[in-house]
């Protein structure tokens, strides 16, 4: 596995450091508030667990899966959901917690559709962001980290579902998926 990676992007220290400053910031801006943090299956996992215990007030969460990707590396323009919400989110703060922000077609998709159910707000939290990628109009409200159109792993990022449960995050060698 470590012999597909051709470099290490974000050591295991600085997504530490990432993630809390993160959870410190969501701390401050959603105290008193109704916060349902929103992790999108199956990229978001990991980052999501970290965060959710750097956040210091009460929160709920729940899951949402959607496919994007297929198992390559660009982006089908198309969204279909896989799982959607356990929760009524009604007058509820929400979180979209994402991997990494790419085109940003599927968390404009998903912005739409879960607007449409009312909440009292929403924002969207990404680790990653690929701002030079962007197809729509669309930024996230808190970023870990902008990093250069390459494509990466682990840390919850997988490439074919593989990779995943890297400790760091990974830029994969090109080798591994242009053939
Ligand atoms: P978007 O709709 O193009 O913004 O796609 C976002 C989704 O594409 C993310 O949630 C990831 O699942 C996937 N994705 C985009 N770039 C990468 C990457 O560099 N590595 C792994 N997955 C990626
Ligand atoms: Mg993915």
């Amino acid at each position: 596995m470590l012999n597909d990676i051709k470099e290490v992007l974000i050591s295991e220290e600085e997504l530490n450091t990432l993630v809390s400053s993160l959870g410190e910031r969501i701390t401050k801006d959603y105290e008193g508030k109704n916060l349902l943090m929103i992790s999108i299956l199956k990229g978001s996992v990991v980052f999501m667990a970290d965060l959710m215990r750097s956040i210091k007030i009460p929160c709920k969460i729940d899951f949402m899966s959607v496919s994007s990707y297929g198992s390559g590396v660009k982006t089908s323009g198309v969204v279909k959901i896989i799982k959607d919400l356990d929760t009524n989110i009604e007058g509820a703060d929400l979180l979209i917690v994402e991997d990494i922000l790419d085109s940003g077609k599927t968390l404009s998709y998903l912005k739409e559709l879960l607007m449409a159910r009312n909440p009292k707000s929403l924002k969207i939290c990404t680790l990653l962001d690929k701002p030079e990628r962007r197809q729509v109009d669309l930024s996230a409200d808190y970023i870990g980290r902008a990093v250069p159109d390459e494509f990466v792993v682990g840390y919850g990022l997988d490439y074919d579902e593989k990779y995943r449960n890297l400790p760091f995050v990974g830029i994969l060698k090109e080798e591994v998926y242009s053939n």
